[in-house]
């Protein structure tokens, strides 16, 4: 699996997507060590506040099957870079700090990489949870 094929998974799994709303799909696909690929697409809910982004669902799908390490993330979406929203970003955080993300247009022309650390500069992550140990959040 080249970063190509990843790339061509991020544009068919978009064409799966829900997206009445927004009129808005998007595609990811995520690579895990093993070489597995799972693939998310963005589901729209009529509360608008329920939808869920392409990259949380491949994620989700992927730790459901019982993954945890993951190596790259393929995102497909509109005219240029295709980049993670901030919750997704976030999300993908807890498992993949040095994920390589690669963003790519709908015709899957790639405009940016990156590693997920760079997208997200100064991180709360897992380490930070670790640092207080939970008696000490609980209220006197
Ligand atoms: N969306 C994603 O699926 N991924 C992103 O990183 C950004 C936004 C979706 C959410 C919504 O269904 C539509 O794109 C418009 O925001």
């Amino acid at each position: 699996m080249d970063e190509h094929d990843l790339v061509r998974r991020a544009v068919e799994a978009r064409e799966k997507a829900y997206c009445p709303y927004s009129g808005f799909p998007v595609g990811a696909a995520l690579l895990s060590s093993g070489g597995e690929v799972y693939t998310g697409s963005n589901v729209e809910n009529a509360s608008l506040g329920l939808t869920v982004c392409a990259e949380r669902a491949a994620l989700f799908g992927a730790v459901s099957a019982g993954e945890r390490d993951f190596r790259a993330l393929a995102v497909a979406c509109g005219q240029g870079a295709c980049t993670p929203c901030g919750a997704c970003r976030q999300v993908l955080l807890e498992f993949a700090p040095e994920l390589w993300v690669i963003m790519a247009d709908a015709r899957g022309n790639v405009h940016l990489q990156a590693t997920l650390s760079e997208l997200v500069p100064h991180p709360f992550g897992p380490g930070r949870r670790r640092e207080q140990p939970p008696e000490q959040n609980r209220p006197q």
